[in-house]
């Protein structure tokens, strides 16, 4: 059940940015891309907002829109873009750039091609900009499910039955359905593996990953930008109002930071500007930034970050840091996400698996046996542990 808070604040005197303002960033593909998306996930409680949310983006200057099949609300943005066409804010969807996500579930290769055409009907388009895989692997959770949910058919990373889907995805891209294709969540271990195996024209444009200047993943981040995937960072802001089941107390506020405060109080802008603003700036603007908010004044301002260059380069430093003691940087590894809801038995519960690549397959005998040889560890530790 969605909860309501109030208020939900949409005021149209706030005058629009000019979409051909914000900055872009090129894809190896040769396309270029809005750096600035707009979050379309309800953080829970604000699904009742998200069409005026959408509509209001739209209206306001945004037009890179971040949606999912996993959010639940493919219909809802497609009755937002309409909407913005009725209203005279975009001529067209072909104004938008619209990224869209493959879900866990529907990575079965005879899914996927089904799960393209309902997100497309849902959107209202009938070509998608940007497909990633939202996951690399096809475990799932009941929507809105608790902290401690776990899927017992959970399985870690197996490249074999990855590249299935991939090449699904791929066809779907050459029979023009998609634009770009890119990844969401991959690892350094999973991207090596992917960019080994697949053709030029088959690779990974983009990886949308969580990065906020408490979690930067710089060197995760260099290394795909060597091999020309794009990163963009989602939470951006810190994801103040993120569900329950990815909130623990070892979390730190990224607009809390000391030094995140410092710079806002030096340019006299509220705390989101600087994180949106470094996120914008930050490795000479090589990447982009999924932003959500359901006020106008919060929409406009987090699509502003996207046009100037609000931080000088030593602002930029004093966050990111570069390796020197003179100039720590903030990153904490402040990981918000830790996808525990998605471990499969043999990570033994511990979420930072899911991340470390200490479980990555090759096949799914490679695993088979993996698992196997875990289950007899299992039962010997069970059948010695003295009660
Ligand atoms: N690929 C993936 O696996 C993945 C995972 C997570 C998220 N995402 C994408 O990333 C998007 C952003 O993630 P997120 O929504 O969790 O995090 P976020 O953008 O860091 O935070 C959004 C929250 O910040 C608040 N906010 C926005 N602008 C603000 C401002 N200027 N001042 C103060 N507060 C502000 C919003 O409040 P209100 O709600 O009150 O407006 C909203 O709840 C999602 O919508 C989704 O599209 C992708």
């Amino acid at each position: 059940m969605t909860q309501k808070i109030e208020p939900v604040y949409f005021d149209s005197s706030i005058e629009p940015l000019d979409p051909a303002s914000v900055h872009q960033v090129e894809l190896s593909s040769g396309r270029m891309m809005p750096v600035a998306a707009f979050g379309t996930f309800h953080s829970d409680w604000a699904q009742d907002y998200m069409k005026e949310a959408t509509a209001e983006a739209i209206r306001l200057g945004w037009r890179h829109l971040d949606t999912a099949r996993a959010y639940e609300n493919e219909e809802v943005v497609g009755e937002a873009i309409r909407r913005a066409i009725r209203e005279g804010y975009i001529a067209s969807s072909d104004e938008l750039f619209i990224t869209g996500k493959l879900w866990n579930g529907h990575m079965a290769p005879k899914d996927v091609a089904p799960a393209l055409d309902g997100t497309l009907k849902a959107l209202g388009i009938d070509q998608i900009d940007l497909y990633l895989n939202h996951w690399p692997w096809p475990n799932v959770h009941t929507p809105g499910c608790a902290g401690d949910h776990r899927n017992p058919d959970a399985v870690p990373y197996i490249h074999e039955a990855f590249l299935e889907t991939w090449a699904e995805i791929v066809k779907l891209k050459q029979a023009g359905k998609i634009v770009d294709i890119g990844t969401s969540n991959h690892t350094a271990a999973t991207m090596k593996l992917l960019l080994r195996d697949v053709q030029k024209d088959e690779r990974p444009v983009c990886n949308q990953m969580e990065m906020h200047p408490l979690m930067q993943q710089t060197e995760l981040r260099r290394t795909f930008k060597s091999e020309g995937v794009v990163c963009t960072g989602y939470m951006s802001l810190g994801s103040p109002n993120r569900p329950a089941r990815d909130t623990f107390k070892e979390h730190r506020a990224d607009m809390m930071d000391r030094t995140i405060q410092a710079i806002a109080g030096e340019l006299e802008v509220p705390p989101p500007k600087v994180c949106l603003a470094w996120a914008a700036q930050r490795m000479n603007k090589s990447g982009g930034f999924v932003a959500m908010a359901t006020r106008s004044d919060w929409i406009r301002d987090n699509l502003s970050c996207a046009v100037d260059d609000l931080l000088s380069p030593e602002q930029v430093l004093r966050i990111s840091g570069d390796g020197t003691p003179e100039h720590p940087g903030i990153d904490a590894n402040n990981r918000l996400i830790w996808g525990q809801v998605f471990l499969w038995p043999e990570a033994d519960g511990d979420w930072r698996l899911l991340w470390d690549d200490s479980q990555v397959f090759e096949s799914r005998e490679g695993y088979a046996k993996f698992k196997a040889s875990w289950e007899r560890h299992h039962r010997v530790q069970m059948e010695t542990t003295v009660c």
